[in-house]
């Protein structure tokens, strides 16, 4: 199998955390860097994040790079009542033995794409401050990039941020405008293809998928998380990922309960990942997309330009449809077989 180079690049976060594991347990995917990114948390904790994932699933070495400390132009504001005090939730993951890669986010991107023109998938989900620094280096960028993936914007769909923009924008607007303008001259087949809050909040994950989770991964006991246990319950899973995935999850539970969007957490990234190894799962649509950055109350608005009216080429491939029902059996089956696979001792 020919398996597809991938550059993640992340603001972990809980559902960076699913993103991450979802392209470990895929063996069609090759992760050939990780950026760490400053945006649900600061740079520092985000890499720190992933070297511990990488250490929990036993993954063979694979380089994270520290991103920039502060967004382009404005300062950071990070989101840990959203993801948590160290960005994971409730899960509280060892300490890893791995380090930080010496080159920065940036020239991880640039050195990258440089050494494999052409083979690369970009997939980004945090905010866009890396990339945008990269593109200042390397403006061919988007041409030695086989595809990129974003998860990030809202177009017909209110934001989740302010009334109309959404969190990776959000943070970083100057960085969004930035890569959208830089892929306007790309051929429609380098379109970065977009997975907004449109699409990414109809990927509801509920309790019964992290015990579906449990089960495929022959993990014991099968929890069943629910609202009603008190604040300070933990999985007892025998699997680790399986446990550590419970107790990062039941912390985005309780913050999407906090807001009226019901006892249910949105997989905006690992879906934006399982698009990333596989487009046909998305039905998308062309546009020209452009970032609002003098807007008072509509800063960081991402807007699309379906019908050409801006007489520009379009720059992007907006997700406009997919099986949520679909993306969950993969997520589950993939990140379940793997799971007992890399602990057959925790599997029941
Ligand atoms: O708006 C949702 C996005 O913002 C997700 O990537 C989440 O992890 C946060 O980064
Ligand atoms: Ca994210």
């Amino acid at each position: 199998m020919v398996r597809q180079k991938i550059i993640m690049d992340v603001d972990t976060g809980i559902d960076d955390s699913l993103a991450l594991l979802y392209l470990l347990a895929s063996p069609e995917a090759e992760i050939i860097g990780i950026a760490a990114t400053a945006g649900n948390v600061p740079a520092k904790q985000v890499a720190a994040n992933n070297l511990a994932w990488l250490e929990v699933c036993r993954a063979p070495e694979i380089e994270v790079a520290l991103g920039a400390a502060e967004p382009l132009a404005i300062p950071l504001r990070t989101t840990e009542d959203t993801h948590g005090p160290q960005g994971i939730g409730y899960a509280e993951l060892p300490t890893s033995t791995r380090s930080v890669s010496e080159r920065d986010a940036a020239r991880l991107w640039v050195d990258l794409v440089r050494a494999h023109p052409g083979e690369i998938v970009g997939l980004c989900t945090g905010p866009l401050t890396n990339l945008a620094l990269a593109l200042r280096i390397e403006p061919e960028l988007p041409r030695l990039l086989h595809r990129l993936v974003i998860m990030g914007g809202a177009f017909n769909h209110p934001g989740n941020t302010t009334p109309t923009n959404e969190w990776n924008v959000h943070v970083d607007p100057e960085a969004a405008k930035e890569v959208f303008d830089a892929f306007s001259a790309a051929p429609a087949d380098r379109r970065p293809l977009v997975c907004a809050l449109d699409i990414t909040e109809t990927i509801e994950m509920k309790p019964e998928h992290l015990a579906l989770l449990a089960e495929r991964a022959h993990s014991v006991p099968v929890e069943l998380v629910s609202e009603a246990d008190g604040p300070g319950v933990r999985s007892a899973a025998s699997n680790p990922i399986v446990r550590y995935c419970v107790d990062a999850v039941r912390f985005y539970f309780d913050f999407h309960r906090l807001y009226d969007q019901g006892y249910l957490a949105h997989m905006h990234d690992p879906f934006a990942a399982a698009v990333a190894l596989d487009p046909s799962l998305a039905r998308a649509r062309p546009a020209t997309v452009d970032v609002e950055l003098t807007g008072t109350i509509t800063r960081a608005t991402t807007v699309a330009d379906w019908a050409g009216m801006w007489g520009r080429e379009p720059n992007a491939d907006i997700v406009i449809g997919t099986d949520p029902k679909e993306f969950f059996e993969r997520l589950i089956g993939r990140v379940g077989d793997f799971a007992r696979t890399v602990y057959p001792e925790g599997a029941a």
